[in-house]
């Protein structure tokens, strides 16, 4: 298997450091509570966390969606939920990549329910010409086109997380 590099790790790292700064702006005053979603979200979650200024609280919560094959049912199974409460909370979702937009979206009504104070959305890596469903992300690391990428948490069948760059895997 070949991975072809997409985005260096020093962009990546520059650009993580512009969102967590502007995240620290718009949250000035405020205290944060990451809501990481695992397991590909974990890599840029730690990132993020380092750099903001504001204080940072962090939780972890295991989601897939599911159906047959590859094609998404557009509905989500939470595999392991939240360790705490996010009521009145700052609640920020990290994840890794949004694609069809399935996943998010139907996780955000079952975090408004648990009542937090604000819900935003953070992601690194956004396919928007992929979406079905359309999520309304706050802070986009990169917009790519429609490539398979691993790295940054990204996986290809659990392989290529820890890579320090996205590359998009050639057969
Ligand atoms: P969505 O519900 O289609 O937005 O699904 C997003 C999830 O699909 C991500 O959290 C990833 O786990 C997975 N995913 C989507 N695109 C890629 C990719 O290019 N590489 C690796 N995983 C991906
Ligand atoms: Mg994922």
């Amino acid at each position: 298997m070949k991975i072809k590099k997409l985005i260096s790790k020093r962009k990546i790292n520059k650009r993580i450091e512009a969102v967590a700064k502007k995240i620290s702006h718009d949250y000035s005053g405020k205290e944060i509570l990451i809501v990481c979603i695992l397991k590909g979200g974990v890599f840029y979650a730690c990132e993020l966390a380092k750099h903001i200024t504001v204080p940072v609280e962090i939780d972890f919560m295991k989601v897939s969606s599911y159906g047959s094959g590859t094609e998404s049912k557009g509905s989500i199974d939470i595999e392991q939920d939240l360790s705490g409460t996010i009521e009145n909370k700052h609640v920020l979702i990290v994840e890794d990549i949004i694609d069809t937009g399935i996943t998010l979206s139907s996780l955000l009504p079952i975090l408004e329910e648990r009542g937090p104070a604000s819900i935003g959305i953070t992601t690194l890596l956004d396919k928007p010409t992929r979406r079905k469903v359309e999520v309304d992300v706050d802070y986009v690391g990169f917009t790519i086109d429609d490539y398979f990428v691993v790295g940054c948490g990204l996986d290809y069948d659990q392989r290529y997380r820890a890579l320090d760059y996205v590359g998009v895997v050639e057969e």
